[in-house]
């Protein structure tokens, strides 16, 4: 019944009214709503948070935070405060604007508090996700020249503190009873704080959060964004996530990754929404039960997570109440058109694809609520955004034709830039008046863009995005590896999983060990998720004369596809 819905919902027409909106938008509208456009001056935490205090929300529930052991829940008053005393603690240690601070351990609300508290300081937050190993944490903060960090005891040994000399103050959230080396107790010191803090107030360029992302050359680029980044979150938090008053709004990622902080954290709590996070391991009891217990409103997770949810059994959709559903979104990964029917079916809700980047800081092309969802389309350009098909010497495209996918320049939470290397950052703007994603897609005639692939050979695996050069540059540490491709493989449930082609050094034979040793290797440096699964080893890879590793020809191998031009093969 449902499902016969969906076509006449899908396919029908509402251009009308899409064209009205952009025509009618102004970023100036969505500016004035912010304190600061009237004083100046601005504070992503006074925004989202201390704000809502002010102006009489401070009762109401900003947070509620569960793991299958911890549950509560927070105020924005208690949020504010919180996060007050944790800013005093930062300036007790002479922490000051525009300094990285960096945020390493799992979900908690002490991580959004000394999130919180970063940021009313002024210094830049660093988020890392929980599961990076040395060689991937100490790359990051190396890189940004972080002077402090916030972690858990059981994370504190994959800090190379020796290796890091602008790493000055390390808290640690949690029994720091038995720890040594000059770490400092997070609570102890918060318990003495005081709750009177006085923000401090940023300009609109004045940095805000350093994300490290990857290429599909050299190490993570760290990608800068400043406090003007909050018009975007604000807007797309009303007109993409439809956030109202008294919405209970979960976003499932990760903090350590854009989704989790600019629609885990700021989207949300800039509109006044409830916000839902939930720590601990994934399984659909525990989603489900998350959903029903809390009576979510919006939620706005990812295609692997919706997959592996259509691929649990029939009956647990009838044990759970999710009837309190009244949106859903997804981000990360191409949804696949029988993903979306499927959750018209289950869910009875539309399941509406989102894109966007950790480059671009919020969402760009939506299906917005009001809009007729075409099944495996990311949808159109939100008003106040143009996007266009470029071929390779930057002429915009007709409909229909296959090419980079371009954002015009300007919109408030674009990048500003990648940090300690300009050369990366002025690559994505090689295009005058063009930002260029390193997506290939193609607009159909009615204004939807559809996704195809990535140009470069960054991998996409469950929606987590993974350098290929940084697996290579970890496998050929290991003693047996003499050279190492990555390449991503297809996957139903992942998308893509990570396959490595190796060429062993003498002495070294391969083995069903070998492969589980190197493995290992990868996860327990780098982290798990950019482990390859699948290994292959091969006498000797494609080279180009100047040396570098051929990942088409790999992908060409494993796809049984032509190899196509190979007159820069090394022999
Ligand atoms: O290839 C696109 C894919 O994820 C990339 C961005 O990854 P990341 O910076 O980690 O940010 C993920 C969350 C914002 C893009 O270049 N991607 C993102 N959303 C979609 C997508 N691919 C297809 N459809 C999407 N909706």
């Amino acid at each position: 019944m449902k499902g016969e819905q969906l076509e006449s919902v899908v396919y029908a027409s509402n251009m009308g009214s899409y064209e009205q909106a952009c025509k009618r938008f102004q970023w100036r509208d969505v500016e004035s709503h912010f304190t600061w456009s009237r004083t100046g001056k601005v504070n992503m935490a006074h925004e989202a948070i201390d704000r809502h205090v002010y102006e009489g929300r401070g009762h109401k529930t900003a947070l509620l935070y569960c793991d299958g052991q911890r549950e509560e829940s927070y105020t924005f008053m208690q949020l504010c405060m919180e996060s007050n005393r944790f800013g005093n603690v930062l300036r007790k240690y002479n922490v000051v604007k525009g300094e990285r601070v960096f945020v390493f351990m799992p979900r908690s609300p002490e991580l959004i508090i000394a999130l919180l508290g970063i940021l009313k300081v002024g210094a830049v937050a660093g988020p890392l996700f929980e599961a990076f190993m040395e060689t991937a944490v100490k790359d990051r903060l190396e890189d940004s020249g972080a002077v402090a960090i916030v972690t858990t005891p059981e994370l504190l040994s994959r800090i190379p503190r020796d290796e890091l000399p602008e790493l000055k103050h390390v808290f640690v959230v949690g029994d720091s009873s038995q720890l040594t080396g000059g770490v400092i107790d997070f609570k102890a010191e918060i318990e003495q704080a005081s709750y009177e803090f006085e923000p401090e107030w940023l300009d609109r360029e004045d940095g805000l959060i350093i994300h490290y992302t990857s290429g599909s050359t050299g190490k993570p680029k760290g990608v800068y964004h400043v406090q003007n980044a909050m018009i975007q979150h604000y807007y797309t938090g009303k007109a993409v996530l439809d956030l109202r008053e008294d919405d209970i709004y979960w976003c499932t990622a990760d903090p350590g990754w854009v989704t989790g902080t600019s629609y885990g954290i700021f989207a949300p709590w800039l509109n006044g929404a409830t916000n839902v996070i939930r720590g601990g391991r994934f399984s659909p009891e525990n989603w489900y039960r998350t959903i029903e217990r809390y009576q979510v409103t919006v939620w706005y997770s990812a295609p692997t997570a919706f997959r592996m949810l259509m691929g649990a059994n029939e009956e647990i959709l009838e044990k759970y109440d999710l009837s309190s559903l009244r949106h859903v979104l997804s981000v990360g990964e191409p949804l696949n058109p029988e993903v979306v029917r499927w959750g018209w079916k289950a869910y009875g809700q539309r399941i509406h694809d989102t894109w966007w980047m950790t480059e671009t800081g919020g969402q760009l092309i939506c299906n917005y609520p009001e809009m007729a969802i075409k099944p495996g389309s990311m949808g159109k350009p939100l008003p106040g955004i143009e996007a266009a098909i470029l071929d390779d010497e930057g002429n915009v495209l007709p409909p229909n034709q296959m090419g980079n996918l371009a954002i015009r320049t300007g919109w408030p939470s674009m990048m500003r830039k990648i940090w300690n290397n300009p050369a990366k950052y002025d690559e994505y703007f090689r295009f005058s008046g063009w930002y260029v994603s390193g997506d290939s897609a193609y607009m159909d005639e009615d204004g939807y863009f559809w996704f195809q692939g990535r140009i470069d050979d960054v991998i996409n695996s469950s929606g987590e995005r993974i350098g290929p050069f940084e697996v290579e540059s970890k496998l050929v540490e290991h003693p047996a590896v003499a050279e190492a491709g990555v390449i991503g493989k297809p996957d139903p449930m992942r998308g893509e999983i990570i396959k490595a082609f190796i060429a062993l050094r003498e002495g070294y034979e391969p083995s069903e060990e070998l492969k589980e040793e190197i493995y290992r290797f990868v996860r327990g440096g780098l982290s798990a998720h950019a482990a390859p699964r699948e290994i292959e080893f091969k006498d000797k890879l494609p080279k180009t004369r100047s040396g570098k590793i051929m990942r088409r020809v790999l992908k060409a191998w494993e796809l049984e596809l032509p190899t196509g031009d190979l007159s820069t093969i090394e022999d």
